[in-house]
């Protein structure tokens, strides 16, 4: 990995390099943490269905997850942030090179399986992908 810059952040659980492409490379901090499957499960599913424009693009490599490197201070403007941005955790949001105001940890978006609606009348059932590609409409405004 002698790709690797600096360590430029760390959560709970991943930490968090850049490196020398510009991308940052995300690696879990123990072997039970799936968080970059997830990630990297999440993207895919947002692009198959041409929601992706929110999220960090990424994708998994054999040393953890590489993702488009976000300037995350705009984490700071708090209320001043768009509504959708209250779908991320902790508004885990900034933008990309390109000026584009993205999520850049969005595990939390993959829904349970069976998601379970009640829309006041009557319980549904989605599938993952539908129940996503929902949350991701909501994210597009
Ligand atoms: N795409 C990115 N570009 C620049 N910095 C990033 C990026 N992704 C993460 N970081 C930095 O690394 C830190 C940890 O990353 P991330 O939030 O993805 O880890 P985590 O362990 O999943 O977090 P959590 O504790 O919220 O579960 C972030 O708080 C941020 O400072
Ligand atoms: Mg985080």
């Amino acid at each position: 990995m002698s790709n690797i810059v600096r360590l430029l952040g760390e959560g709970g659980s991943r930490k968090v390099y850049l490196l020398r492409s510009g991308n940052v490379l995300k690696i879990e901090k123990d072997v039970c943490i799936a968080d970059n499957d997830v990630e990297a499960r999440i993207y895919q599913l947002a692009r198959e269905v041409g929601l992706q424009h929110r999220l960090a693009q990424c994708h998994l490599s054999s040393d953890g997850l590489v993702m488009e490197y976000v300037d995350t201070t705009a984490q700071c403007l708090g209320k001043k942030l768009p509504v959708w941005t209250r779908l991320i955790d902790n508004n885990q949001v900034g933008f990309s090179r390109k000026g584009v105001l993205v999520a850049y940890d969005y595990t939390n978006l993959l829904p349970q399986e069976p998601a379970v609606y009640f829309d006041g009348s009557r319980f549904s059932v989605k599938s993952e992908k539908e129940a996503l590609e929902e949350t991701l409409r909501l994210m597009q405004k």
